[in-house]
């Protein structure tokens, strides 16, 4: 193909093609293809015509690879979220529904990294100057003195950034930069833009963070445009009504991509959440479909209530609503339920909520909502000791308990708030203390495992499980 450019380009999803249609092949919108010259290749002769001079590759091990030291946005749950603070010349896409709080996250951040000596700078192409200095004032004095550049056009942003030579600059928001020839949002100014931002970043090795906004399917505008071209994607969730925000890393080219910031909206700002279990559990009380979920997000664990609801109902198909867990992941749960253990849903709606507004995504949720559903459908309180029932593991298709990860630090963390009894799947070799291990979907729902003390007896119990179960299915 070399030497054969796209020349026409759909301006909603970015599709490339070579010749012009009616309907973009990419998206299926009409109308959207337009016109673009063939790129020149960079060293301005066409792919293919001459071999390019000799380049020799260089193992690794002779790769100069220098650790720069991190900016500390001073903001502990969004700097461990980053993998330990923003990577000096790196591009941060910022995304989140309009409202939830990311002006007021990267403001706070800049306000932090000001304070430190460094120098930032603000670009805000949605909102006037005057605008965003209401927003500093409830953050205090510190975000007073981050310099502002309430400006759209793009040349006039890389000109600043060019002079100004700032540390870490905000971007907000990518959408509503002004690039010339691109209608303004569309996925082509987008990737424009970026593009045109990543450049001088990496030139003058200033941080960049990029706020974008998602559309109401939950993707950032642009389907996708944008995350191959930046370092690290973080998207910041939750209900605007609630109070609970979190951030969460969906790719990291620094650091790990399953860790979580918890935050609360307050007067003066977001406010980080030290200790989410306490927030999420602290009031759990035993009640039919209700049962403490022990998750893990990223190297935290987090103690969240999951709660259920089964109520009869005519509408067919019946409604299943999940909020916070994933609803894939409640049909199969639910079918497992009704094939394996004997629960009639078929004229039931079934809800499904984490309480507290936060999202889990991890298969080890799945023992939970099977719990909270069954608990719910029977109508019983599932409790051990007055306590509501903590459990985790995730659920196989033949109804199996599967192991997760961590088990042991789940258990501690609910020991840390007196659930002294963790339904969960059989460890592989260690004991844990307060592990009460089921093997089955069914056996977790007999309620065997109430006449075990888990602390005393947590040993025999595996033996036996073992004997029931081969290790060789049960790992
Ligand atoms: P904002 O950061 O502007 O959201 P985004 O940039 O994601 O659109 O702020 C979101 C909301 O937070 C806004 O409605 C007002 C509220 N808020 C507070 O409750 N306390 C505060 O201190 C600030 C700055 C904002
Ligand atoms: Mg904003």
């Amino acid at each position: 193909m070399a030497g054969k450019a796209a020349s026409y380009r759909c301006s909603d999803c970015g599709h490339a093609a070579l010749t012009w249609t009616g309907q973009c092949s990419g998206c299926g919108a009409w109308n959207t293809l337009e016109e673009v010259s063939a790129p020149a290749t960079r060293s301005g002769r066409r792919a293919g015509s001459r071999p390019a001079p000799s380049v020799r590759p260089v193992p690794l091990r002779e790769v100069k690879a220098e650790r720069s030291q991190r900016l500390a946005t001073g903001i502990a749950e969004l700097d461990r979220v980053l993998g330990g603070g923003l990577v000096p010349g790196s591009l941060v896409l910022l995304g989140g529904a309009p409202g939830i709080g990311k002006s007021t996250l990267a403001g706070m951040a800049l306000a932090n990294l000001a304070a430190e000596d460094h120098d930032v700078l603000y670009v805000s192409g949605e909102e006037s100057a005057a605008q965003v200095k209401r927003r500093a004032e409830r953050l205090g004095e510190g975000a007073l003195s981050v310099p502002i550049l309430a400006e759209p056009s793009l040349d006039s942003v890389l000109g600043a950034i060019e002079s100004e030579r700032p540390a870490a600059c905000v971007i907000d928001s990518v959408q509503t930069l002004a690039v010339p020839d691109a209608a303004p949002g569309s996925v082509g100014a987008v990737r424009e833009a970026t593009s045109a931002l990543l450049e001088a970043a990496k030139r003058l090795d200033v941080t960049l963070i990029l706020i974008g906004h998602v559309t109401k399917e939950g993707s950032l505008a642009g389907p996708r445009a944008l995350e191959h071209l930046v370092d690290c994607v973080l998207h910041f969730e939750g209900e605007r009504e609630r109070t609970f925000r979190t951030v969460r890393a969906l790719k990291n080219r620094f650091g790990a991509t399953s860790e979580v910031g918890v935050f609360e909206m307050r007067q003066g700002g977001l406010v980080e959440v030290v200790d989410p279990s306490a927030r999420f559990v602290g009031e759990a009380r035993p009640a039919a479909g209700s049962v403490v979920l022990c998750s893990m997000e990223g190297t935290r664990p987090l103690l969240v209530e999951v709660q259920a609801l089964v109520a009869p109902t005519e509408i067919v198909p019946p409604r299943r609503t999940a909020t916070g867990v994933d609803r894939n992941r409640l049909a199969l749960v639910l079918a497992v339920l009704t094939r394996h253990a004997g629960l009639s849903l078929s004229t039931a709606d079934v809800f499904v909520n984490v309480a507290g507004g936060v999202r889990v995504d991890e298969p080890g949720a799945d023992l939970a909502i099977a719990l909270a559903v069954a608990s719910a459908h029977s109508g019983r309180a599932l409790e051990s000791d007055g306590k509501p029932l903590a459990c985790f593991g995730e659920i196989g298709l033949t109804g199996e308990i599967r192991y997760v990860a961590h088990a042991d630090r789940r258990v501690a963390e609910a020991r840390k708030f007196g659930l002294d009894r963790v339904l969960g799947p059989p460890p592989a070799e260690e004991v844990i203390e307060g592990l009460a291990p089921v093997a089955s979907l069914k056996s977790a729902l007999s309620g065997g495992w109430r006449r075990i003390s888990p602390s005393t007896r947590a040993s025999a119990r595996v033996d036996e499980i073992r004997r029931q179960d081969p290790p060789a299915r049960a790992a």
